[in-house]
């Protein structure tokens, strides 16, 4: 299998039972830096790299929607100097990317609390979202600032809203309606989870999105993350057996 460019989908993979929607946590960038003796934003910088090669590879695959995690509403406990790094890369990649993403008809949107961010980075943000609104080969949507504890109050902030301006009645409260205020509304869930780094939880990202979503977790760092590990990740996920919580018939009956 080493001999495959990987440019496009592995013949082996079924490409009716791709994941649809694929979500990363994008882990392990500090610890890769360290093992190659770099400062730990060196592994920052690679792991952006990593990213926009995997925006590309789903392109190329037919995957048509990637979220990564790219900040959580618990990062701000880091150093300040990694924090600004952080926001400042950013910025610059969105200033030096959006060209070029634009034109491979990526879609680009943002999901998390963006108020808190630096202005000049939200107006990178707005930037790209509005200029990449009507691509359509991949939907990528970058978590910043992004807790599902965080998403789900604001969601319930917003629904009590509604119920104290009379608009809407609480036996109508239901999964849909809560659906509709999270950040990700609209977008359907992910099928398929990925984090890179060997750690095995969550980290209070898309609690609610990933209710059904298979898991695949890895031990590569992130900025070592590339298209022959995502293969690897495909191929678990097409050997998973998905059920909803229900039984198959055929299995049911054989005893
Ligand atoms: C993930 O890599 C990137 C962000 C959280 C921004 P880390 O920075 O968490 O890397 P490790 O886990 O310390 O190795
Ligand atoms: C999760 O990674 C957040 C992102 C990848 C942006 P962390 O490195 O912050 O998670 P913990 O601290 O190991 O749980
Ligand atoms: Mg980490």
């Amino acid at each position: 299998m080493n001999n495959f460019d990987y440019d496009t989908c592995p013949t082996d993979l079924d490409s009716d039972r791709l994941p649809q929607h694929v979500a990363v946590i994008m882990d392990g960038n500090g610890r890769w830096a360290k093992r190659q003796g770099f400062p730990r934003i060196a592994g920052h910088r690679q792991g952006a790299r990593t990213l926009k090669n995997l925006v590309h590879c789903c392109k190329d695959w037919g995957i048509p929607a990637l979220t990564a995690y790219a900040f959580s509403t618990e990062n701000w406990r880091r150093p300040l100097e990694e924090v600004d790094f952080l926001l400042v890369l950013f910025e610059r990649l969105l200033r030096q990317e959006l060209a070029e993403m634009d034109h491979e008809g990526v879609r680009i949107s943002f999901i998390g609390d963006l108020s808190p961010l630096p202005p000049s980075l939200r107006r990178e943000i707005d930037r790209a979202v509005l200029a990449t609104a009507n691509n359509q080969a991949v939907h990528f949507s970058v978590a910043v600032n992004y807790g599902s504890r965080a998403e789900l109050t604001h969601a319930c902030r917003q629904i009590a809203e509604q119920v104290r301006q009379g608009t809407l009645q609480p036996e109508d409260i239901n999964e849909q309606v809560i659906e509709q205020h999270l950040y990700t509304s609209g977008t359907p869930d992910p099928d398929l989870l990925i984090r890179s780094s060997g750690e095995l939880r969550l980290s209070n990202y898309l609690l609610w999105q990933l209710a059904y979503a298979e898991f695949y977790f890895t031990d590569v760092f992130w900025p070592d993350f590339d298209r022959a590990v995502f293969y690897k990740a495909l191929q678990h996920y097409q050997m998973r057996d998905r059920r909803y919580g229900t039984v198959k018939l055929q299995q049911s009956y054989a005893g």
